[in-house]
This record gives C-alpha cells, structure tokens and sequence, in this order.
C-alpha cells in the first residue's frame, strides 16, 4: 500500500475541522474513543471503508463498528428501530454498546463485511462525537491496531502501528475504559451477546425486562494450535457469530500462559514457573490483577501486553480474574492472548 505521512492532530476545533475535512475526502483517522482507539472511514463509502481493511491487514470478512454522533442517525443505518433497540440506546448510548441491527442497502457490504445486518455504536467521548458530528457522516471504525495485536489505548499505541498507513491520528487522553464495547445483536426476539464488554448481559436484561442469551462459544475455550493460532480440528464447533471473534486476536510477540486456581497456589506457582525460565536466560513478565478489581484490568491489559512487547519480554504468566461482570470481559480478551493456553494449578 502507499505510504503517506500521519498527520498528529489535537482535539481543538481546528483539529477535528482537518480531520473530518479527511473523514470526507475518503482518507483515514485514527481517534479515540472511552473505549479503546478507533481507526476511522466514512461508513457510508465502499472505498474509503476498504482501506480500513488494507491498513490494518484486516480479514474482509470482519465487518466493522458503524459510529454515529446523535441516536436518531441509527434510523440512517437501520429501517426500523425497535422497542427494544430504542430502550437499550435511551439507557446505554453514548456509551459502550454496539448493536447488530439490520442494514439499509445504503450501507456498503464492504462496511458490514458482507453481511445483511450493520453493527453502530454512539461513542461516550467528545473528540469522537465532534469527528463524527463534524464530518456529516457516520464512521466505520474498527479498533486502531494492526490487525491481531491488542487494540490501543492511547495515541502512541496506533502510531506504533500505524504510522506512516493512515492519514491522521487525533490524540487524546489514554481510553477510560479499555477493553472495546459490548457487541449486542438485537436482529432476533431474545438478543445475544456477542462480544462481552463493561456492559453485562444483567445491565441489557435490567433494561429489557427480559431474557438476554451469550452467544455460547463465549464459553468455550477451544483448542488452538499455538503455531499459526489456527484452530485445530477438536475445536471445530467453535463458530463465533460475530466474526471477529474467531481471529486469533490481542496477541502479544511473548508466549503467553494464564494460570488459574486458587489465588495463593497461583502466586506460586508463577513464581517457580517465572524463576525457571529466568534461569534459561528469558525475560519474563507477570500480570497479577486485583480479583476486585476488574474495571482496573480493563483499564491496563492491552497496555501492558504493548508495555511488554516493547520491553522484549519473552514470556508473560498472567493470573486469571473472576469471570463475573467486567472480568468476564477481560478474561475473554486475556484467553485469546494467551492463544487460550490455561494452566489449573
Ligand atoms: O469499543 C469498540 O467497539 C471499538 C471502538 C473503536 O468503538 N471498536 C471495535 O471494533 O472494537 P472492532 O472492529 O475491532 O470489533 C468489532 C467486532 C468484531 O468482533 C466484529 O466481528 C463484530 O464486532 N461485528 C461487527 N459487525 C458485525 C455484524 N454485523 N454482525 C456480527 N458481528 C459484527
Ligand atoms: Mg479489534
């Protein structure tokens, strides 16, 4: 692909004036968001949303989030906005919650991965709301990082990956949250979670006054083949329904292994595993959060899975966290990291 140079924009007027005038030439714009970085194209032109797909080395298959900047543009994608869709954005947007809803033909196939039905979001951050607001057109915007590593939370995590590939970055503050938004798909009469995030099934069934399901592979840990990250042929139930999420995905360079168990019997035995492998001459990094914690993992994993890399770690040992409320939500991230190799200690 072409090489270009990345302009570094602010978050004044003047900034998101130069990137929206970007937005609309059909260029590329890395902004943040309360989530995680997004790295923008107009949603609405095929061609400027294919090389979304291009500079991230994405899969063409893996449709992207649509953005938007006031609740009443989801009527811009989506014919009908149902009772449902209308509680879950009057409770949650902006916010972090992405919903699957059907598409308008107006919504290029490319955006949508070639899918029938559109995935939107109303980020909760300024910056992204005046891009967008500004550039009169909603914004496809996969998170900004090279494809397979974890996604970024601040400015320099995308310019890490993506200088020199995409038009501008606006850098902001390091991401609230994290971890990217909760991916709901509300095409059907029980909705389903696809993508676990800070918001949890509870918070959409509080809202909804009814039964929301977990798209069941959330629950598998299939086996991969750690070479390649390829699944192997015991893991071939394993039919995520949100395509993204059968990537091999967040992958720091080092190999990773998640050791779960009681929480002292933990500590020791990535101590012994961590002296061990020192005495081989490695370098290893440990990750050890707060069960009480969750939001502050959220906060700080993909961070420092890039913290590491750049530190040329070749092992990290992470403790698992509680897989309830936003743990659930890392420790998906944190399975896919690790290529779902787990030791029961
Ligand atoms: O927090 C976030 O959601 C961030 C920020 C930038 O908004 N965005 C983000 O985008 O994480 P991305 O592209 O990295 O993840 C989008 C996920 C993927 O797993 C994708 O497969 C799924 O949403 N998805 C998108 N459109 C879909 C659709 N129509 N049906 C099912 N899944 C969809
Ligand atoms: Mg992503």
């Amino acid at each position: 692909m072409e090489k270009r140079e990345t302009i570094i924009l602010g978050t004044e007027e003047k900034d998101i004036e130069t990137a929206a005038q970007i937005i609309c030439r059909g260029g590329l714009v890395a902004f943040p968001t309360e989530t995680v970085y997004g790295l923008g194209a107009n949603g609405l032109d095929g061609e400027a949303a294919a090389k979304i797909y291009e500079a991230k080395g994405r899969p063409s298959d893996n449709p992207m989030i649509v953005h938007i900047s006031s609740k009443n543009d989801l009527m811009v994608l989506t014919e009908t906005v149902t009772d449902d869709m209308r509680k879950l954005m009057d409770a949650f947007w902006p916010g972090p919650m992405t919903m699957v809803v059907p598409a308008r033909d107006a919504v290029p196939r490319v955006t949508t991965g070639g899918l029938s039905t559109v995935a939107v979001r109303m980020p909760n951050h300024p910056a992204a709301l005046a891009l967008i607001e500004k550039s009169g057109v909603p914004i496809a915007a996969p998170s900004a990082n090279t494809s397979g590593r974890p996604s970024p939370t601040t400015g320099m995590h995308v310019l890490d990956d993506l200088n020199g590939r995409i038009d501008a970055v606006i850098m902001g503050e390091p991401c609230q949250i994290g971890i990217e938004s909760t991916v709901i798909d509300m095409t059907s009469d029980v909705p389903m979670i696809l993508r676990p995030g800070k918001l949890t099934k509870e918070d959409f069934s509080r809202v909804l006054g009814k039964k929301v399901e977990l798209d069941p592979t959330l629950l598998m840990r299939p086996d991969l083949n750690r070479q390649d990250g390829s699944l192997t042929e015991t893991a071939e139930n394993f039919h995520p329904k949100a395509p993204g999420m059968k990537y091999k995905h967040y992958a720091p360079k080092a190999e990773m292994i998640i050791f779960e168990g009681e929480a002292e019997k933990v500590r020791m035995a990535i101590a012994e595993a961590k002296l061990e492998r020192t005495e081989q001459g490695e370098k290893v990094g440990v990750i050890l959060y707060d069960d009480n914690n969750p939001e502050e993992a959220a906060h700080d994993f993909f961070a420092q899975l890039r913290a590491f890399d750049k530190s040329g770690v070749d092992v990290i040992f992470a403790s698992a966290l509680k897989e309830d409320g936003v743990g659930f939500a890392v420790m998906n991230r944190m399975f896919k990291s690790a290529g779902y190799h787990v030791i029961e200690v």
